[in-house]
C-alpha cells in the first residue's frame, strides 16, 4: 500500500475543541494552549472562530488570543470566519488564514448557520473576496459529509456539489468533516470514489470526528488515496455544539503514533503534545480521551 511521506496536521482543539466545552476557558488559558502546541511542533492550528457570542459564547475573546500570538512566518494560526462580520474581526487582529463552513446537510445547515446551503455560499462569496484582495488564504470546511443528525446518509453527490462550489469561490483546501464521527472505512471510500473523480486529492483534507471509534481507521483510508492533511485535536477534545451526539476530534497524539508507526513525517514531538493535552484536561476538569496518552504515560 502507497502512503504520503509526509502529512499536515491541521489542529483544531482549541476551536472546535473548547467551542464545545461546557467550561468556557479564560484567554490566557486558551493562548497558554496554542503556545504549548506550536512547542509541540504543531505548524498548523486553528485558534478561534469569528461568530456570534450569543452562539458559540466559548469562543469569546479570540481576538485577544490572536493579538497575543507570536508573528512568525512558520506558523498558520487560523479562524473560522461565518460572515463578512467574522471577518472584519479576523482582519482587525491580524489574522492570515480564515475558514469558511458550508454543510452537505440542510437541516445541519440551518442549525449551525441559520441559513440554507445556497445562502450560506453567498454569503461567502464576499469574504473570499475581500480575504483574497488582502492575501488571506481561505480554507473551506464541508460538513456532514458522510451523515447527518437530522437527515441520515449523505449522498456524495450533495458533498462533491459543495466542494466545488467553495473551491470556484477560491479555498484553497476542502476539509471534509465527519461531524457526527459516524462514517465508516466503506464510507470514506465510496465518498472519496465520488470527489476524486473531480478534485485533486492535494485539495482535500479530513476532519473526522470519533464518535464511533472510526476516525483513525477512516484517516487511514483517506492517506491511501491520497490525502496528506489530516485535522485532529488534542487530547480528543471538541465536538460540535450543533450535532447532537457528536463527540470529540481524532485526538492528535492517537494521529501522530499512527504515522510514526507509518513512517510519515509530520513534524511533531509526541511527549510535548501530550502535555499540552494533560494541560488543558486538567484546566477543563476533564479526561483526556486520547489511548495512545494512556498507554505512555
Ligand atoms: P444569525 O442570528 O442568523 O445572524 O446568526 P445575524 O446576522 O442575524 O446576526 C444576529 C446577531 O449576531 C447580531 O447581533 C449580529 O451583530 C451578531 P445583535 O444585533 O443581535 O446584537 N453577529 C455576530 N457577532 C459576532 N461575530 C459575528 C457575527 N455575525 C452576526 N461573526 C451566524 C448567523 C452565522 C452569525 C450564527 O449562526 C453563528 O455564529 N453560528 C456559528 C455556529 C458555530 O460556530 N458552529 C460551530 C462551528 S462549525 C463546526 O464545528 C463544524 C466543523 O468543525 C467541521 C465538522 O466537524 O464538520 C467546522
Ligand atoms: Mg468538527
Amino acid at each position: 500500500m502507497e502512503y504520503p511521506e509526509q502529512v499536515r496536521i491541521v489542529e483544531v482543539g482549541p476551536r472546535d475543541g473548547l467551542q464545545n466545552e461546557s467550561m468556557s476557558l479564560g484567554v490566557e488559558t486558551k493562548t497558554e494552549l496554542v503556545n504549548r502546541l506550536t512547542a509541540s511542533g504543531l505548524s498548523y492550528i486553528e485558534v478561534g472562530s469569528f461568530v456570534s457570542p450569543k452562539w458559540v459564547p466559548q469562543m469569546a475573546g479570540s481576538e485577544e488570543i490572536f493579538t497575543q500570538l507570536p508573528k512568525g512566518e512558520n506558523n498558520t494560526y487560523a479562524a473560522l470566519t461565518p460572515n463578512m462580520r467574522g471577518l472584519d474581526r479576523a482582519i482587525e487582529c491580524g489574522v492570515k488564514e480564515v475558514a469558511v463552513f458550508a454543510a452537505a446537510s440542510e437541516e445541519f445547515s440551518q442549525r449551525n448557520i441559520n441559513c440554507s446551503i445556497a445562502e450560506s455560499l453567498e454569503r461567502f462569496t464576499p469574504v473570499l473576496e475581500k480575504s483574497l484582495d488582502l492575501g488571506i488564504s481561505v480554507r473551506g470546511y464541508v460538513s456532514c459529509v458522510m451523515g447527518c443528525p437530522y437527515e441520515g446518509p449523505t449522498d456524495p453527490q450533495k458533498v462533491l456539489n459543495v466542494a466545488k462550489a467553495l473551491l470556484k469561490m477560491g479555498c484553497y483546501e476542502i476539509s471534509l468533516g465527519d461531524t457526527i464521527g459516524v462514517g465508516t472505512p466503506a464510507d470514506i471510500e465510496r465518498l472519496l470514489a465520488v470527489l476524486l473523480g473531480q478534485i485533486p486529492a492535494t485539495k482535500l483534507a479530513v476532519h473526522m470526528h470519533d464518535t464511533y471509534g472510526q476516525a483513525l481507521a477512516n484517516v487511514l483510508v483517506a492517506l491511501q488515496k491520497g490525502i496528506t492533511v489530516v485535522d485532529s485535536a488534542v487530547a480528543g477534545l471538541g465536538g460540535c455544539p450543533y450535532a447532537r451526539g457528536a463527540s470529540g476530534n481524532l485526538a492528535t497524539e492517537d494521529l501522530v503514533y499512527m504515522l510514526n508507526g507509518l513512517g510519515i513525517d509530520h513534524g511533531v514531538n509526541l511527549p510535548k503534545l501530550i502535555s499540552a493535552g494533560d494541560y488543558i484536561c486538567e484546566k477543563l476538569n476533564r479526561a483526556n480521551t486520547s489511548k495512545v496518552r494512556h498507554a505512555l504515560i
